[in-house]
């Protein structure tokens, strides 16, 4: 009681320096609501909210939102949020839909011209994929065309890099995810592997094929109503991992693909469109698979953290001085700059 007591006291301390709350209107609202949030000694907080803010109030002037409009968005996000579960996040999907996951992708993952290009994460990375050796086969799936992948991850001066972990993910001959089936008692077209000394890691799978992402949901409604299709072209997912490294996202896309320039979550870029290759006789023998199946050869590069912290303040502080907004960099993100 006391303590809360203690808590009401000192809100209201902190608010005597809030403007007054009455007759706010069009013209002031966002002003007031800017100050009232202000309040914290948390900048960067203090700096999204106040730029959050803006942009909602000014989208909802300028739009002249009406109140059904408004009450309808909000019951879209309720509905978001009853269709997630443990294996189901539509707010992703909302994200991936309107461009702001690969956004914030490219945002954060800016890459110098040799650097492999991120794309999507999408829903389906899961935690409990098994680690396999290099040369294993991570699918179960009896039907869908085999493919080998034999892949190297360098550095940006070509150099392989041992040692990093890579999460690979795909879909079955169907078009689904493990956990998109029900039965589901066991990781699928999912491994982890770890490149060697030469930075190399190879194993088998399926040729991947495009597939609808999640349309049963109230993002797949939006998509109906905005005349959108909901495929993705066909693609493997790949994540690597290793300590002083920039993580890279990214996945690779087959050319040709019907979908390859109208991807529904726009992960594509042309450099992660490959053609695969058949393998041949020798390569067969020394790989243990049948000579004429698929090939995907792929060589990544991965860039330092210190080389894409420094490329992203860089690519930062441009982006600033164009809005022509008085900001410096703490923590390598803008705050207002009041010195
Ligand atoms: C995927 O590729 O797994 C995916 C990405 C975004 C939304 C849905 C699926
Ligand atoms: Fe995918």
């Amino acid at each position: 009681m006391a303590a809360s007591n203690q808590k009401g006291a000192a809100a209201i301390a902190a608010n005597a320096n809030a403007p007054p709350l009455l007759d706010l209107t069009i013209d002031n609202i966002t002003p007031n609501t800017i100050r009232i949030n202000s309040q914290s000694n948390n900048a960067r907080l203090t700096y999204v909210m106040a730029r959050l803010v803006t942009h909602l109030h000014d989208f909802a002037r300028e739009t002249r939102l009406s109140t059904d409009e408004w009450m309808a968005s909000l019951q879209f996000l309720i509905a978001c949020g009853q269709i997630c579960s443990d294996v189901r996040n539509e707010f992703i999907l909302l994200s991936d839909v309107l461009g702001l996951s690969l956004l914030v992708d490219n945002i954060n993952h800016p890459k110098p011209p040799l650097g492999t290009e991120g794309s999507v994460l999408g829903p389906f990375h899961t935690h409990d994929a098994p680690v396999l050796a290099n040369g294993s086969s991570m699918t179960s799936d009896p039907d869908g065309e085999p493919m080998l992948a034999v892949c190297t991850v360098k550095d940006t001066q070509g150099k392989p890099i041992a040692g990093v972990t890579i999460d690979i993910w795909e879909t079955d001959s169907s078009g689904h995810y493990d956990v998109q089936h029900a039965d589901r008692d066991a990781p699928s077209e999912r491994c982890v592997m770890v490149s060697d000394d030469q930075g190399r890691f190879w194993f088998k799978g399926l040729k991947p094929v495009s597939y609808p992402i999640p349309h049963d949901g109230p993002v797949g409604k939006l998509l109906e109503r905005l005349n959108r299709h909901c495929w993705r072209p066909a693609h493997v997912h790949f994540m690597f991992s290793k300590d002083g490294w920039d993580k890279l996202v990214t996945a690779l896309y087959l050319r040709g693909d019907p979908y390859e320039t109208s991807d529904a979550v726009f992960g594509v870029k042309q450099s992660l469109v490959i053609d695969l290759d058949k393998v041949d006789k020798e390569t067969a023998e020394k790989y243990g698979v049948q000579e004429g199946s698929w090939l995907l050869k792929h060589d990544f590069v991965l860039t330092t953290q210190e080389e894409t912290e420094k490329l992203r303040d860089q690519l930062a502080v441009e982006a600033l001085e164009k809005l022509g907004l008085r900001l410096k960099l703490v923590d390598h993100l803008p705050v207002p700059d009041l010195d």
